[in-house]
Formats: structure tokens, C-alpha cells, sequence
């Protein structure tokens, strides 16, 4: 109740009055990786970059003062990071959850590439990254990333697990049968689509207008068919569109450098008019109280 209250508040105040304050965080806690992914801009494998745990306490609790209640744990790969906390005892990013939770976090997400088993993981969520079935996935990903992603789902554990797939030039004709592999899947309750954003040296995997348009129209026709499909119909819409006041200020992120930005890296690097990121579009749709978004978001995050 607390929650829907809290929710309620945030959204009369940015609605009406004008409020920008971020509703949700994402912190990346580290840029060292173990895959070197074709459509990725973050890893660092030359000098890699981890933040300490008082680092990461610190800008929780300046996304809480901020008014941000949900947060992202992102990476590099958030399963590889460690840390010591205030006690001098070893600590991983199921004990950043937990600090998150205490400090009054409504929810805690970690975003994995699920190369390393994370059985028993505190999380509230975890988005698995699932680049396509197969050889699409690891086209992006790299010899053998597909097994060791069936294995480690397979023995997490976890309640709340979804795969998140970015489509780009190299896996969109698996599209179809990453949805399906999705719903019969008895790990995943959900996928959701994210479409490549050209961040510098990956332009190439961007989709031409014409795939693009058609990954988002595949993605509408069997979320109207009830597939168990994260996006809501009313921010897949927008995306496709792609015409419509983005809203992306509604999270807040702090890089691996330290760097805090009240909006996302692309809009910061001039590139949201060939955004993939299909938080835009649902959260635009928050913005413009769409039920199916705001239900979406509900379930995803209280
Ligand atoms: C940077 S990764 C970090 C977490 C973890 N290593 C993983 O791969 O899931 C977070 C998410 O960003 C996605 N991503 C990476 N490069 C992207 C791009 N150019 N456009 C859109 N999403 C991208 C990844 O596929 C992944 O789902
Ligand atoms: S696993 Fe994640 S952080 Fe690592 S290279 Fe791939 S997308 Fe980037």
C-alpha cells in the first residue's frame, strides 16, 4: 500500500507540477566482463574498472534522495563484481541488494549475461540477457554463452526470472523463435524486446528503419496474442512510431567512471532518434497513464 501510495505521489507531482525526479536507478557497478558481446560499448577488458562498496552505498543513497525507489544493477557483469563492506567482510551484489532493501529500496534488478551460475540470488528480478536461440545468440555472444545460459537458468533458483533480447542485424530473424523458446521455457516468466542503439563502434548493428519496423510489428502481434511479452503494447506503439516526448528522465544512472546523469547515455550522446531502448516508449506511456503500461510496470516492479 505503501508503494502505490508513494507511486501515486511521484506521478501527481510530475504530472501536475512539473516534478523531474527519477522514479528508478540504474548503477553501473563495474565495467569488467567475461564475453566481449559484438553490440556492446560498456566492457572494459584492457583496465577494468570496479567501484568499492562504500562507493556504490554512497550513490544509493543519492538516488534515494533523489526519489528513485527501484534500482538496476548493471555491468559489465554484475555476478563478477566484489567488494568489502563496513564489517571488512567480502561481499557480492546480493549484499548491494540487500543495502538497497535497508535503505529503503522498493526493489532490486540485476541485469546478468548468466555465464556464471547465481543460484540463490536475492534479487527482486533478474533480466538474463538472451540474444536469440542458439547460434543467433551466439552470434552476439560468443561460442558456448548459449549452454552455459541453459545450465545456469536451469539451477538459479530464482522466482523472477526474464530474458531481455536486443535485436540487431546479426539476430533478428530469430526474433519468432526467441518468443517461443520464451513461452515454453520453464525458467523465463517473460521477455522483453529491446531494439540496438548505435552507441560508437556498433552503428552497423543498428537495424534499417524497414527491419525495425518490422521486429516491433512481430513483437505487437504476439504480445496480442498473449505471449508472455514484458513491453506493454502502448510503449512498443511509441517505439515504432518513434515520434512521441520522451520521458527518460524518469531514471537516473551513474556510470562505472563515477559520472551522474539524469538521463540516459544516448540522449547525452545525441542519439535518441535512433533509440532502442523500449524503456522510452513505456515510459512516455507512464507519463500518459496507458493502464497496460502502468500495469506492466506494477508487475515488473511492486
Ligand atoms: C551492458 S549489459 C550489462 C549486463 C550484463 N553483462 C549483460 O550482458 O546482461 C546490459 C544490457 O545492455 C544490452 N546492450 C548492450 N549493448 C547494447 C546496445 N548497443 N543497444 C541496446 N542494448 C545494449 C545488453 O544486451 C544487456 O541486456
Ligand atoms: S556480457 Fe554484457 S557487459 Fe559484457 S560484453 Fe556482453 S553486453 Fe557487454
Amino acid at each position: 500500500m505503501k508503494k502505490f501510495l508513494y507511486l501515486a505521489i511521484w506521478w501527481t507531482r510530475a504530472v501536475f507540477f512539473g516534478r523531474r525526479k527519477p522514479l528508478q536507478s540504474v548503477i553501473f557497478i563495474s565495467d569488467r566482463c567475461n564475453l566481449s558481446c559484438k553490440h556492446c560499448a560498456v566492457y572494459n577488458h584492457s583496465n577494468p574498472q570496479s567501484k568499492t562498496y562504500a562507493q556504490i552505498r554512497e550513490e544509493l543513497a543519492y538516488c534515494y534522495a533523489q526519489g528513485s525507489r527501484f534500482v538496476d544493477f548493471e555491468g559489465g557483469e554484475p555476478f563478477l563484481w566484489r567488494g568489502t563492506d563496513e564489517n571488512g567482510t567480502e561481499c557480492n551484489v546480493n549484499d548491494l541488494c540487500r543495502l538497497a532493501r535497508r535503505m529503503g529500496f522498493f526493489s532490486c534488478t540485476i541485469t546478468t549475461n548468466a555465464q556464471e551460475p547465481f543460484d540463490g540470488s536475492v534479487a527482486d528480478s533478474i533480466w538474463v540477457s538472451m540474444d536469440g536461440v542458439g547460434d543467433y545468440h551466439e552470434l552476439v555472444r560468443g561460442k558456448g554463452t548459449f549452454a552455459r545460459l541453459e545450465k545456469n537458468i536451469a539451477t538459479c533458483g530464482c522466482k523472477n526470472l526474464s530474458a531481455n533480447m536486443v535485436v540487431n542485424t546479426l539476430n533478428h530473424e530469430s526474433l519468432p523463435a526467441a518468443i517461443e523458446y520464451v513461452k515454453q521455457s520453464p525458467y523465463f516468466k517473460s521477455l522483453s524486446v529491446n531494439l540496438h542503439t548505435p552507441f560508437p563502434g556498433t552503428e552497423e548493428m543498428a537495424l534499417p528503419k524497414a527491419l525495425r519496423d518490422k521486429a516491433l510489428d512481430t513483437v505487437l502481434d504476439y504480445k496480442k496474442r498473449g505471449y508472455p511479452i514484458m513491453n506493454s503494447k502502448s510503449g512498443l506503439k511509441k517505439m515504432r512510431s518513434n515520434h512521441f516526448k520522451k520521458r527518460c528522465w524518469i531514471t537516473n544512472f551513474i556510470y562505472t567512471d563515477g559520472t551522474r546523469s539524469a538521463q540516459c547515455i544516448g540522449a547525452d550522446m545525441n542519439l535518441c532518434a535512433q533509440c532502442g531502448f523500449c524503456m522510452a516508449g513505456e515510459e512516455a506511456s507512464v507519463f500518459g497513464l496507458c493502464p497496460d503500461t502502468l500495469l506492466a510496470g506494477l508487475k515488473l516492479r511492486v
